[in-house]
């Protein structure tokens, strides 16, 4: 079956592309992009006039809980709430029960993912066994198994000497380490960014600090290494100028910022919502800044949620005990769609590069663009619908957003896997 998507306004940073046009997909690939096409008997087609079309979003970090903690989330619930959020790829971030730390676990996040048939799961598996920060785990093994990086996402390396092995021992392999750079004698027992708010609220601080001098190690050992960095999440103006000097300086590194760095600060904290809750966690307004910044001037290469789901029990507790984390799946386009590209900060094809192009590139996956013979991965999104986020409406198990009642804009209309339609937004008429 042919699939016609016309007259949209096709977005493909990966061909210098932004102009209205149709693209026609066959038998799971970009058959045509751009010029008029005219539809024959045997296409469905999709009238995309008014909306954006842009190669499948792709987030590189988020914990799909599976298998280990279903009562979070699953592979099936998460990668549903990755395709309602215009998401055809996510990457699983490895600290899952038992560990994704050997082949048998990769292997099953894999083909869970696959059988689910929503998005495109690409198991990220851990650099230390146990995500214990001691030994190496097997890479060769873990890559035969389908991994695109590795990282102990959740818990820093804490031992220099380990993560120069990593980045020695990955760099044949041109695999990304995905660093989750935190000093943790730094963060100790804090529960929410170090500053004037935790003083007020009398909430123990996580400093800057714990995250800028773990940055810092990071990128002097991929300079020493020539190995390749990925920088999970960063949240501090210092963080995103030690990347900008590093890029400046030829160091293989890359960086990520989430959607709620760059749109909440530390004052969301104050009424104790715990799904402000986040490590790293808010910043100060000058932090947010700087991302932004960062996010414009190409500093920070991709967008990636750390959705990371807890069940209401869990999160429903005094601040100091509920765990690190929020959702971000099914926001993160409209955040961008009317934080950043609304108010004239990004172009459409900057979002574009920083949620698929980069992402594709960072950790070489097939997908990232619409030039014909690619996977027909395809997001579609109506720039202009504006919903009122609600917690009830979400697709993904969890409900710990901090997002709740913001009216937002730019909401995903289709979502295209290999050419299937795996989301479709639900229409008064339907
Ligand atoms: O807030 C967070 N939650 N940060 C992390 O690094 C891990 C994540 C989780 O797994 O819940």
């Amino acid at each position: 079956m042919k699939l016609l998507i016309r007259g949209g306004r096709i977005v493909d940073p990966a061909q210098d592309m932004d102009r209205v046009g149709d693209v026609l997909v066959d038998h799971g690939k970009i058959a045509a992009v751009g010029d008029v096409i005219e539809p024959a008997g045997d296409m469905q087609v999709i009238d995309a006039k008014g909306m954006v079309v842009t190669p499948g979003l792709i987030d590189m970090h988020v914990h799909l809980r599976e298998p280990g903690q279903e009562h979070k989330e699953t592979i099936e619930t998460g990668t549903r709430a990755a395709a309602a959020g215009g998401f055809t790829a996510v990457c699983a971030m490895p600290n899952t029960e038992p560990v994704m730390d050997n082949y048998s676990v990769v292997h099953y996040v894999r083909e869970k993912g696959r059988q689910a048939g929503y998005a495109r799961v690409y198991p990220v598996g851990a650099i230390t066994k146990g995500l214990q920060g001691k030994e190496l785990t097997e890479l060769a093994d873990l890559i035969s198994a389908g991994v695109v990086a590795v990282s102990d996402d959740g818990r820093p390396v804490s031992n220099a000497a380990v993560m120069r092995r990593a980045l020695e021992y990955a760099k044949p392999f041109k695999l990304p380490i995905v660093s989750h750079a935190e000093d943790r004698d730094l963060s100790g027992d804090g529960v929410m960014h170090e500053g004037t708010v935790s003083t007020k609220l009398g909430l123990n601080g996580i400093p800057a600090a714990a995250e800028n001098v773990a940055v810092a190690r990071d990128i002097l050992l991929a300079e020493a290494t020539g190995g390749k960095l990925h920088l999970a999440h960063i949240s501090t103006a210092r963080a995103v100028e030690l990347v900008r000097q590093a890029k400046q300086r030829g160091v293989p590194v890359t960086a990520e910022a989430t959607p709620h760095h760059f749109t909440l600060t530390h004052e969301a904290v104050v009424g104790y919502d715990t799904s402000t809750k986040v490590n790293p966690p808010l910043r100060s307004q000058e932090d947010v800044e700087a991302v932004i910044a960062g996010l414009k001037d190409g500093t920070i290469d991709a967008i990636a949620t750390d959705h990371a789901p807890h069940a209401e029990e869990e999160k429903d507790v005094e601040y100091d005990l509920a765990p690190f984390g929020l959702i971000g799946l099914e926001t993160a386009l409209p955040l961008v769609v009317t934080k950043l590209i609304e108010p004239g900060i990004l172009s459409w094809k900057q979002a574009v590069s920083l949620m698929s192009t980069n992402p594709a590139r960072i950790l070489n996956l097939p997908g990232g663009t619409l030039k014909v013979g690619s996977p027909a991965d395809i997001t579609v999104i109506n720039p202009e619908l504006r919903q009122v986020v609600s917690r009830d409406k979400l697709v993904s198990k969890a409900k710990n957003t901090p997002f709740a009642g913001w009216s937002l804009q730019g909401w995903t209309e289709y979502t295209i896997v290999g050419g299937s339609i795996v989301y479709r937004r639900q229409r008064k008429e339907d």
